[in-house]
């Protein structure tokens, strides 16, 4: 039997991972949020887990206010001792304790200017040549393009991986975007973009939503689901993109979404520059994921989700 550590155990995926491995009769589970362990505090990591000798430790603790930490110093250091330095302490006990580690990324570690692909065998330099035919380019960012984020938040996350990098030997590190599922139950918890549109929807016969900022959403069950699969099928430790697929934007997820939730709300798209926020977001982060089998669609994953909800 593996004895599997989830950290973040309350929070929107961690309460999932906890659902997934605590199904399945070969793993004893040990889940523990903020009130069991602190990560970032290196002494309780050692200490704690270095006890509990587990070989596989899902870290599912994320500080998550994009803005907040982009205009409050205190906010940003608090995000860089979550995001950064714990992720590095969890690698090092992870790789004394012979340990597989599981990080989470996002995909806001890219700057948002995708590079353009050429279809294969063009040298590049045009754009008309009878490869570029009925060539449709996928724009986003594979496991190997160069993480350059736009914000404080993104910073973060990529200092995290990086101190994972250093300090581990065994890790996954799994970027994800837009996550959605049931709200967690930690203290934090937030509702997903899904839930406050549904509320928002309800109460208005109108809607702007922003037509920008393309990527995927993530169901959080699907990816509780990929992370076993991944430890499992003992797939080469490294970057991995874990994202629905069907890239969009906020505007068109919403239309998708009240249609079929059955809300009559009209939804108008606007520009970003409508909705002024202190972080910058990325105006393409879609994941490219070369490295597994594609996921499900996020409209399949959402309706399974609506329906969960009713
Ligand atoms: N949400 C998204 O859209 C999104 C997008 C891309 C990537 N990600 C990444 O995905 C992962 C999971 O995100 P999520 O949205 O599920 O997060 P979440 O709902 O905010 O859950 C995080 C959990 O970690 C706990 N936690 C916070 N600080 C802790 C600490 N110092 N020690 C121990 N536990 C602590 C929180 O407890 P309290 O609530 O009590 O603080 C909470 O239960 C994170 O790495 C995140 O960065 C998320």
């Amino acid at each position: 039997m593996q004895k599997v550590l989830i950290i973040g155990a309350k929070g929107m995926l961690g309460q999932e991972l906890v659902n997934i491995f605590r199904g399945d009769k070969d793993y004893k589970v040990t889940a523990w949020d903020f009130d069991k362990i602190d990560v970032t505090d290196e002494t309780q990591v050692k200490e704690k887990i270095g006890k509990l000798s587990p070989s596989v430790i899902i870290n599912a603790t994320g500080y998550n206010a994009v803005d907040l930490c982009e205009k409050d110093k205190a906010e940003f250091e608090k995000a860089k001792k979550l995001n950064s330095k714990a992720p590095g302490y969890l690698a090092k006990l992870a790789k004394k304790l012979d340990a597989t580690l599981v990080h989470y990324s996002t995909d806001y570690v890219f700057s948002g200017m995708p590079e353009l692909p050429e279809p294969a065998g063009c040298g590049g330099a045009c754009s008309s040549c009878s490869l570029h035919e009925g060539f449709v380019p996928q724009l986003g960012f594979d496991e190997n393009a160069i993480a350059e984020p736009v914000q404080k938040y993104g910073k973060t996350k990529l200092m995290g991986e990086e101190s994972v990098q250093r300090n581990g030997e065994k890790f996954y590190i799994i970027r994800l975007s837009k996550l959605f599922g049931k709200p967690a139950k930690s203290k934090t918890a937030k509702k997903s973009f899904f839930d406050v549109m549904l509320e928002v929807g309800k109460k208005n016969t109108e809607v702007k939503v922003v037509d920008e900022e393309t990527s995927c959403f993530t169901y959080a069950p699907d990816l509780a689901k990929k992370t076993k699969e991944i430890i499992e099928a003992n797939k080469p430790f490294g970057i991995y993109h874990v994202a629905n697929e069907g890239a969009c934007t906020w505007y068109e997820a919403v239309v998708e979404l009240y249609r079929m939730a059955k809300i009559k709300t009209k939804v108008i798209p606007v520009s970003s520059d409508e909705f002024p926020r202190p972080a910058q977001r990325p105006y393409v982060s879609t994941l490219i994921n070369t490295r597994l089998n594609p996921m499900r669609s996020y409209k399949l994953a959402l309706r399974e989700y609506l329906k969960n909800t009713k």
